[in-house]
Formats: C-alpha cells, sequence, structure tokens
C-alpha cells in the first residue's frame, strides 16, 4: 500500500514538473485542421482571411460567420497576436449594409487589409458579390447567379480594429474581379491579386494611398482563385487555386523574377490526390527571425453547410530554389522571435 502512494505521489510530482514545459509547447502550436479557439475560447472566424503586421503586432482579417449574425449586415472580424499563434478577437471590424441599392442578396468574401504609413489609414479590399438588377425588354429582373456583381470594395478605418466603413465599390482596371488575395512586397509596395473570370490571374499594384488598384503587373491566362504571393530569396511565388467552389482542388504554384513575369508554369503545391489536404489557398505569410525566414502557408477547410465550423490548414511551406512544397497537415511549432518552425512529430 505504501509503495503505492509512494508511486502516486511520484506520478502526481513527475506530472507537476512537466506542466509548464506541456503548457509552454500547447502555447506556440499551431494544430492544422482542428478547432483553432482564440484567447477568449471561441473558435476564430477569419476565413478566407489576411494578416498585416502593424509594428509587433499582427492582425488577422477575415470572413466572420459565427452562428447567429444579424443577417441584414454582413461581418468582418478582426483578430490580433503577437505570435501568429494566439489570437484576441477585437471584434468585428465591419458590419457593412448593402453598399448598391442595385444589389439583390449579397455577400462579402476574402476581406484583406492594408495599412498605408503615410495616411495611416487602415485600407480594406474585400470580394462584394451578389445577384444585380438588370432592364430585360423593359421589365426589372434580378439574375439568378449570386456572383454577378464580381467587384471589389474598399473600406477605411484610422484604427486596425475598426470600424471600417466601405467607401465605394468598382471593377479593378475595368475588370471582374471575385477572389481576392493581397501582397506587400518588401520595399512595402502593395498588390492586389484577382480572379478575372474571362481572362485569368491578374496581379496589380495599388496607388500610392492604397484607395485605388492603378497598375497591372502581371495578367496569367490561368483560371485560378485564392491568390497568394510571396517573395522569398530572390523569386516571386505565386499560388492558386482552381474554380471548384467549396470543394477542395490541387493548389497550383508557379515562380517568375518579376512582378510581370515571366512566370513559370504551374505545378502541384502537394500530391495532387490529396486536393491540398482538402484545403483551400488564401494567403502566404513570411515570418523572418533571427536565425530563420519561415514563410507559412494559410488555407481555409471550407464546410460549406457548417460555415462557422471551417477550419485552417497554415504550414510552413518547404521553398526555396524555384520549389515549393506544402507538407501533410500536423501540429508544429512556430518560434515568432527566432523565425524557427518545427513539426513536432517530424
Ligand atoms: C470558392 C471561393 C470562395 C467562395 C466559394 C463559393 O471558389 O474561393 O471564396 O467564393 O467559391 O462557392
Amino acid at each position: 500500500m505504501k509503495k503505492q502512494v509512494k508511486s502516486v505521489l511520484l506520478f502526481v510530482l513527475y506530472m507537476v514538473s512537466c506542466y509548464p514545459a506541456a503548457a509552454q509547447n500547447k502555447a506556440n502550436t499551431i494544430r492544422p485542421t482542428e478547432v483553432w479557439p482564440d484567447k477568449q475560447g471561441n473558435h476564430i472566424q477569419a476565413h478566407g482571411g489576411g494578416i498585416i503586421k502593424v509594428k509587433n503586432q499582427y492582425y488577422w482579417y477575415g470572413e466572420q460567420r459565427r452562428k447567429g449574425l444579424d443577417t441584414n449586415y454582413r461581418y468582418v472580424s478582426c483578430y490580433a497576436s503577437k505570435d501568429l499563434v494566439n489570437w484576441v478577437f477585437k471584434g468585428d471590424a465591419l458590419k457593412a449594409t448593402k453598399p448598391d441599392s442595385a444589389l439583390g442578396s449579397w455577400l462579402i468574401e476574402r476581406p484583406k487589409v492594408f495599412y498605408n504609413t503615410k495616411t495611416k489609414k487602415y485600407v480594406m479590399y474585400m470580394h462584394v458579390d451578389g445577384q444585380v438588377r438588370t432592364l430585360e425588354n423593359g421589365v426589372l429582373k434580378m439574375s439568378k447567379s449570386a456572383y454577378v456583381y464580381a467587384r471589389v470594395g474598399v473600406a477605411v478605418s484610422n484604427s486596425a480594429t475598426g470600424p471600417f466603413k466601405i467607401i465605394k465599390t468598382f471593377r479593378p482596371l475595368g475588370h471582374e474581379s471575385r477572389d481576392i488575395g493581397q501582397f506587400i512586397d518588401d520595399d512595402g509596395s502593395a498588390y492586389l491579386v484577382f480572379e478575372d473570370r474571362p481572362y485569368g490571374f491578374r496581379i496589380a499594384k495599388l496607388s500610392a494611398d492604397y484607395l485605388e488598384v492603378e497598375k497591372e503587373m502581371s495578367l496569367i491566362p490561368k483560371h485560378m482563385e485564392g491568390g497568394a504571393i510571396v517573395h522569398y530569396n530572390g523569386l516571386y511565388y505565386a499560388i492558386g487555386s482552381a474554380l471548384t467552389g467549396w470543394d477542395p482542388n490541387p493548389n497550383k504554384y508557379a515562380t517568375a523574377k518579376s512582378l510581370s513575369g515571366p512566370w513559370s508554369d504551374f505545378k502541384d503545391i502537394a500530391p495532387p490526390e490529396t486536393k491540398t489536404y482538402g484545403s483551400q489557398s488564401t494567403m502566404m505569410i513570411k515570418v523572418i527571425g533571427s536565425k530563420a525566414t519561415t514563410v507559412i502557408f494559410m488555407g481555409d477547410i471550407w464546410k460549406p453547410k457548417t460555415q462557422w465550423d471551417s477550419r485552417y490548414l497554415w504550414m510552413p511551406l518547404e521553398i526555396g530554389d524555384g520549389k515549393l512544397t506544402l507538407p501533410k497537415p500536423q501540429p508544429w511549432t512556430l518560434n515568432i522571435k527566432t523565425g524557427e518552425a518545427k513539426l513536432i512529430n517530424p
């Protein structure tokens, strides 16, 4: 009996001594595909999102899809973090009503925010779409498809956490625009990636105040959504997905020495049969630390019938010399200071 008590005590002591390490491990572990609780304990709602860094603070914006939203509005959420792992919900940065009376049912998808250091404004781009009222033989009709409007919306705020206000919607450089992506180059210049259904994947530079889409850099004549770009060791890597709606497909990448191309052929980022491990690209984040530079693939695992439960697939990419591979999803840790990413069970 005494021996039993002693071993129980030893076990408890062992567990207590392990606790700080375990807790610390938990605090910097990213678990792709699993529920990702924010600091308040709720699953993060930042789907089709984008991330910016302002000073030492990261902000993650995305589609707010929690249950019970007021259907009169469309919402964009904002989360803050210093380490890209632990996120605090900062509320709905955008709560918008219909920006155009010609719209029937409408939506906001894939919001992306840029911070303009000169104007000190936060500028949000988003995919605004919906049914459109048209005149057919003298009769006003509403289009059937919910993706006819095909524009970007621009919203502005003085603060990272909002409130943002939509100031306009338009077709960038006159082109249809559905899925959008954002890219900020190492020199601070800002770009919008957008899917122009008749033609392909466009990359365009924003104006100095970020309020206009000013100059086309590339038209890649490929039908690709979920556009994401990273500049790594002198090469640009662009990722996109095929047009299969909420269903996953093999996402692909191409490279170029300049944003204006020429772009290489597209290759799979993961074994094609895995369909990007069930995810779709939304962004790549480059973390430059004291010891390493890690590029993170940010993808969405959509659950179209229960969108509030859609998950995230974030993994450190194997990238370099013109090659890019998305490893099999598994838990990993990120050290924001050193920039090192470590797979827990490699
Ligand atoms: C996807 C797109 C999503 C959403 C969905 C709707 O292709 O990436 O953002 O628009 O289609 O079916």
